[in-house]
């Protein structure tokens, strides 16, 4: 397993498998097969594959230490990356055909329709995230500064979540089996961040926890 986690080729596979929903919409477009209305089916398969994109990543840490498989992190960044690039197409559907580009018509959407707004919101917020997610940011950034701020990758899923939510206007299920989803992911990191607080501090009370001796007593 470990082999096929460092192998180059897997990272190839994984590349090409990201696009291939990508290139379905592409075929359809092209082939005039996206049904009545070709634009409601650009913006629905491309935010899908956002909000699907977005929870694969979320998923690869405790996948990574639930399966004990820190190889994973090799994907995290392309998933990630994957998720903007599902949403740049999916911001285009919406201000070319929506909004024909008149970016003051679509900013007065975005401040009139709550579900554009939080979309909107997800979307601005996943640009850092997408910016600095090379090894260079990494460095000038310093570690703790880079997770923290990436740590707004749980906002842009339940901003998306919400957006879902929002939109449908009957069968709630998809966006909600999404957030039962995105709120099982953020239980887990928050119940991983207390168990690792509490060895931190076991191990570093360890030495006082020894008998005092005549200097310290
Ligand atoms: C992280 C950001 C975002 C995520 C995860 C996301 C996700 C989604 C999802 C899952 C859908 C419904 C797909 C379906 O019904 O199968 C959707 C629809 C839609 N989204 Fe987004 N979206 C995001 C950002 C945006 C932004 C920035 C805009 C525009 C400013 C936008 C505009 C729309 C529109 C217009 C629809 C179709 C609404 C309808 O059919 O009535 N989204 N989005």
């Amino acid at each position: 397993m470990r082999s096929i986690l460092t192998s180059k080729w897997t990272k190839v596979v994984v590349f090409l498998a990201s696009l291939v929903p990508f290139g379905i919409l592409v075929w359809r477009l092209f082939t005039s097969n996206l049904g009545p209305n070709p634009v409601e089916t650009l913006q629905h398969g491309t935010g899908d594959w956002t909000l699907r994109f977005l929870v694969i990543t979320l998923c690869i840490t405790p996948f990574r230490r639930l399966l004990k498989l820190p190889e994973l992190i090799r994907f995290r960044r392309m998933t990630g990356l994957f998720a903007f690039f599902y949403v740049c197409f999916h911001f285009l559907t919406y201000l070319g055909p929506d909004q024909s580009f008149d970016v003051s018509a679509m900013l007065k959407d975005v401040g009139k329709r709550p579900f554009i707004t939080v979309g909107f919101l997800g979307f601005i917020l996943l640009v850092p995230l997408a910016i600095t997610s090379t090894a260079g940011w990494i460095r000038r950034l310093g570690g703790r500064r880079w997770r923290m701020l990436h740590r707004a990758i749980y906002v842009v899923a339940i901003a998306g979540v919400i957006h879902y939510y929002w939109l449908v206007k009957s069968d709630v299920h998809k966006p909600l089996e999404y957030g039962a989803m995105v709120a099982a992911l953020l239980i887990w990191r928050v119940a991983a961040w207390l168990s690792d607080r509490r060895k931190r501090q076991v191990a570093g009370a360890a030495p006082t926890a020894e008998p005092p001796t005549a200097e310290t007593a």
